[in-house]
């Protein structure tokens, strides 16, 4: 039998003077430990605040950050005008739920299909929950529109995909932590390759396939960028085949990669846009679905919804983030100092054995380990990078993703790169 319930006085009482003194790293890291799932590895840094492109932990100690929550912070750590909108709505109305109308999501919503270029939105808070969405309005237009029987509909997946972590999206997941134990899975996905339209081609001959759901460049797996085309061909035959293109541009989107989206780069439309993160710069959980009115059409009252999904400082903080996307010419300079982080980094690939290569477009970039998948080189790697000041993390097999929030200048990028030289210095044999 676990712990009983304590009075909730006392629990109240301790808890204040536990944490009227200032709790230091390792007693937080300890806490979080105790009482928390073990279902991250974190890093071990403990963060208290941050500002731009830096964030500081419990001690004072200054960090470049080098993740941007998984590029969810791509306006830079509590940019002034998003923090403005939420706190200025948070003072008037949190939460209406849908059963109401609420002042923000209608203009929220304006602003967004003619941000993005689509007929309609419908808003979410987390990216696997916009996945979700999308998924089941690209099922309910393959039976409605597509002519599908029931029940009978597919969805063309990648090998190496990350779309999030709900039950559906790992079933159809070839990451074995995502996958093992959560069984029974949910049918109806076609895994192919990643990047390999003869594969795609033949998928699509399967008169049942509705949609093909696809990363513009797969970020978890390691930001593996496809061979140019591969978008707009992949559009194309699914145009032929009267098949969805569903683009999941949560981590891709939002100016990472150089454009407003990585499907810009190649001029494609995507059917249906899933977006996330960086929607809310980080501030706030905010994702949203994007199509035309032919396929959005399919969903109607009661058929789908969240309780805060459109809530109204969602809409507000997310008007903010993307027009200081816009304001502060955030795509244009991940392009241009994502060019210069991977010219940078080519020398010291060139010049260090334990680093492979250098890979990514725009600010979404990744170096791969010269070591086996297996070994522990790109963490030890990434503590160190930690030690030295800058935050990073490894992502599948022996990888680092480099990803800096996009207000990140031209010195603080060479300062970075300045810290990864010195830091890999310290690893050559
Ligand atoms: C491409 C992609 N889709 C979906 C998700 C899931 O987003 P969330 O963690 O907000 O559920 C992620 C998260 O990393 C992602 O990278």
């Amino acid at each position: 039998m676990g712990p009983l319930r304590d009075e909730p006085s006392l629990i109240i009482k301790f808890f204040k003077m536990e944490t009227m003194e200032k709790l230091s790293s390792e007693q937080l890291m300890q806490m979080e430990d105790q009482y928390g799932a073990h279902n991250y590895h974190p890093l071990p840094v403990v963060l208290e605040k941050g500002e731009g492109v830096y964030v500081w932990d419990v001690e004072g100690k200054r960090y470049y950050d080098f993740l941007s929550a998984y590029s969810a912070v791509n306006q830079g750590h509590c940019h002034p005008k998003i923090i403005g909108a939420l706190t200025e709505q948070a003072k008037k109305l949190t939460l209406t739920s849908r059963a109401f109308y609420n002042d923000s999501l209608g203009p929220y919503e304006k602003f967004a299909t003619q941000f993005f270029g689509f007929d309609k939105m419908l808003p979410m808070n987390t990216g696997a929950e916009a996945v979700e969405t999308a998924i089941k309005i690209c099922r309910k237009w393959a039976y409605e529109k597509k002519g599908i029987a029931e029940n009978d509909a597919k969805i063309i997946v990648c090998e190496g995909n990350f779309h999030g972590r709900t039950t559906t999206i790992i079933s159809f997941s070839n990451d074995p932590d995502a996958r093992k134990n959560f069984g029974p899975y949910t049918p109806g996905f076609i895994k192919i390759a990643y990047d390999d339209l003869p594969a795609l081609e033949v998928a699509l001959s399967d008169p049942n396939v509705a949609g093909f759901l696809v990363e513009p460049i797969q970020g978890e797996a390691g930001v593996y960028v496809p061979q140019e085309g591969y978008l707009n061909n992949a559009k194309a035959l699914c145009e032929q085949n009267n098949v969805l293109f569903i683009a999941d541009e949560v981590q891709t989107g939002i100016a990472r990669t150089g454009k407003l989206l990585a499907c810009d780069h190649e001029d494609v439309k995507p059917d249906i846009l899933i977006l996330g993160k960086a929607m809310s710069g980080g501030v706030y959980p905010v994702s949203a679905v994007l199509a035309n009115d032919h396929i959005m059409g399919v969903i109607k009252p009661g058929q789908h919804g969240s309780t805060f999904g459109g809530n109204p400082i969602a809409g507000k903080v997310a008007v903010a983030a993307l027009e200081v996307i816009t304001e502060e010419k955030l795509a244009e300079n991940a392009e241009e100092l994502g060019k210069l982080f991977r010219s940078e980094v080519q020398k010291l690939v060139d010049k260090y054995n334990v680093l492979k290569l250098v890979r990514g477009k725009g600010l979404l970039n990744a170096v791969v380990i010269n070591d086996s998948p297996e070994s522990s080189t790109a963490w030890d790697i990434c503590v160190k990078l930690k030690e030295n000041g800058m935050l990073a993390k490894p992502t599948h097999g022996n990888i680092i993703r480099f990803a800096p929030p996009l207000v990140m200048n031209r010195e603080q990028l060479l300062d970075c790169v300045s810290i990864i030289d010195k830091t890999v210095a310290a690893f050559e044999k």
